[in-house]
């Protein structure tokens, strides 16, 4: 008898805005190529999330994409964002659309890793003694704090000035859940984590140290700090090698990893992981970027390395992620980058040049 093949495990990509579509199509070809080098039968789907959406169904997150998402074991986003006619109330702003999708999947648990390859150490706006060697992983809480806080609104107050506020509001069920996630990913690495919250000031943050103290109990083998977050915007700087695993809130962790991602030179190499309850999404860091949309000039490594964290997390294959990232590592080492990396004056490459060589590099391995 012949055994039955195993059915496909079906990806969604959802291109989004700006240069999304672009970088997708390169994640496209990475996914592709490497479930074939590894023999994983996948099916690939698509959707339409964001501006993209808006314009054609007239919401951000339409019930087309919400049931194509549902279907797939693991999301693969470009990005969402971009210039719209007029101010558009927040619910049909095209980022509306990605706060719907994380919390339509429970998107808890943001990672961001960020890791400063030898090649690019001299790229970096700090001096290569500072960089050299950082590999630290930001994990941003990701469906709590101001951004889904109620109240959140605009109005005038009793003089009829105009205002506008949002609440920062933690449970502690939130925090200790994405505080286990922290704690269990610094056993896979140096064991090493800092919790950053603003604790001198918000009640927040005081919640957040408790809790994360109280799970740290759980794990006495990992080594718990906290830090301020200005301390820790300084610190990123200062001194990046410190850190193993950041902790921390929503909107912290939305400005620290963007400062993080200049570690490595440019916001386009990083990529990310988001986990939770219902399915996983991996996604660039950097944003839609309009201004170079459709010029073939955006850097695809975020998307690529998004790809191998997908690899990695959802599709339990963790040797085709390291394939990918080591064929990332050598095309960087043999010169090639875009346009965003080439300060120092080297050549670059377009977005699906790049693609290309990191391919060739799977295909190689
Ligand atoms: C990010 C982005 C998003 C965020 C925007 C596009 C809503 O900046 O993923 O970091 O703020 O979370
Ligand atoms: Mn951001």
């Amino acid at each position: 008898m012949v055994a039955p093949a195993a059915s496909p495990v079906r990806v969604t990509l959802l291109p989004g805005d700006g240069v999304g579509p672009e970088v997708v199509a390169v994640g496209r070809e990475i996914l592709r190529e490497t479930a074939a080098r590894f023999s994983l039968a996948m099916e690939i789907g698509e959707g339409c999330i964001g501006l993209a959406a808006l314009e054609r169904y007239g919401e951000p997150f339409p019930v087309a994409t919400q049931e194509e998402v549902s279907r797939s074991r693991a999301v693969l986003l470009g990005a969402v964002g971009g210039e719209q006619v007029g101010q558009a109330e927040y619910a049909r702003r095209p980022e509306a659309g990605l706060l719907a999708l994380r919390r339509s999947m429970g998107l808890y648990a943001n990672l961001r890793p960020v890791r400063v390859p030898d090649a690019l150490v001299p790229l970096s706006a700090l001096k290569p003694a500072v960089v050299q060697g950082t590999d630290l992983v930001v994990v941003r809480e990701l469906l709590g704090g101001l951004y889904f806080g109620q109240p959140r609104g605009r109005g005038r107050n009793e003089h009829g000035e105009e205002m506008a506020w949002n609440t920062m509001v933690y449970t502690a069920s939130q925090v200790e859940r994405v505080a286990r996630n922290a704690f269990e990913l610094a056993r896979t690495r140096r064991r090493s984590v800092v919790s950053v919250d603003k604790a001198n000031v918000l009640e927040v943050g005081l919640l957040w140290r408790e809790v994360v103290d109280r799970v740290h109990a759980d794990y006495p083998d990992v080594s718990l700090s906290h830090q301020y977050v200005d301390n820790c915007a300084m610190q990123l700087v200062r001194d990046p090698r410190q850190f193993d695993v950041i902790l921390t809130e929503n909107t912290f962790g939305d400005i620290l990893s963007d400062e993080a991602a200049m570690l490595t030179g440019s916001i386009g190499m990083l990529p990310s992981a988001s986990l939770g309850s219902a399915g996983t999404l991996y996604e660039p860091v950097h944003g839609s970027a309009p201004d170079i949309a459709g010029l073939d000039i955006a850097n695809p490594v975020g998307t690529v390395l998004s790809v191998a964290l997908m690899f990695r997390y959802a599709l339990s294959c963790p040797e085709a992620a390291r394939c990918i990232e080591t064929a990332v590592d050598q095309a960087l080492s043999q010169g090639y980058a875009t346009r965003d990396l080439s300060t120092d004056g080297r050549k670059w490459v377009g977005t699906r040049e790049m693609g290309e060589r990191i391919l060739e590099g799977i295909r190689q391995s």
